[in-house]
């Protein structure tokens, strides 16, 4: 499964891809919101730090506005992915972007009929928010393992890419799952790495190391 970082913060960009683990980013307006800055300029510095597929939204909702937005946001970087919500004018704009060999990645999918039909249109990858259906006491998984299922059925190339990731467990689900791409918030990366063993039994390696004589 590949891992994406979900952030617009360059410095926990650049954590986590020292780490060695992130092969893409994504963003959404909320995420670029935050980080405080120009959206063309975060959106180019996260291309120079990840060598990898890095998403990049666009705002307008009617596709006469949405297609000529794409198209710049393309430009910005070879690596750009472009974030399109999925309503009729994002399934037009993935269908023009698919000819034009631009790649896209369709967001706000809650079910598996939506990610069916964002697959028809030609997405690269296509983004089921997890935890805001868990949120709501549904399951969320259950639409990654059935978007893997029906993509499978049909040879369909569209990568389920699992967000709206909450916890560890949601990344090992999804893997489990088959998803093809996870996309998790820094602070969730971190969470991933630590466990209290790792940490007591290093502390013990250490300790009962100061016991070895040393030339
Ligand atoms: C990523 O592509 C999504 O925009 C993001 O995972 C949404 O996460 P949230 O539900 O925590 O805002």
């Amino acid at each position: 499964m590949e891992i994406f970082i979900d952030s617009a913060d360059v410095n926990e960009i650049r954590e986590a891809a020292s780490w060695g683990i992130v092969d893409g980013v994504t963003t959404n307006p909320s995420l670029i919101a935050k980080s405080g800055r120009d959206f063309r300029s975060v959106v180019h510095e996260i291309c120079e730090i990840v060598d990898g597929p890095i998403s990049a939204e666009v705002v307008s909702t009617e596709s006469a506005k949405m297609i000529p937005e794409a198209r710049e946001i393309a430009k910005i970087h070879r690596n750009i992915v472009v974030k399109l919500p999925l309503t009729t004018a994002g399934l037009q704009t993935t269908k023009i972007m698919f000819e034009e060999g631009i790649k896209t990645n369709v967001t706000l999918c809650f079910s598996a009929a939506q990610g069916l039909l964002a697959a028809k249109a030609g997405a690269t990858y296509i983004s089921p928010f997890i935890g805001r259906l868990d949120d709501l006491a549904h399951v969320g998984m259950d639409i990654i393992e059935e978007l893997v299922t029906i993509y499978d059925n049909y040879g369909l190339p569209t990568k389920v890419l699992a967000a709206s990731i909450r916890h560890p467990r949601h990344v090992v689900d999804a893997a489990l799952i088959g998803s093809h791409v996870c996309t998790i918030p820094f602070k969730v990366l971190a969470q991933l790495v630590k466990h209290p063993l790792t940490d007591s039994g290093l502390a013990a390696f250490l300790k009962d190391w100061e016991s070895v004589p040393k030339r």
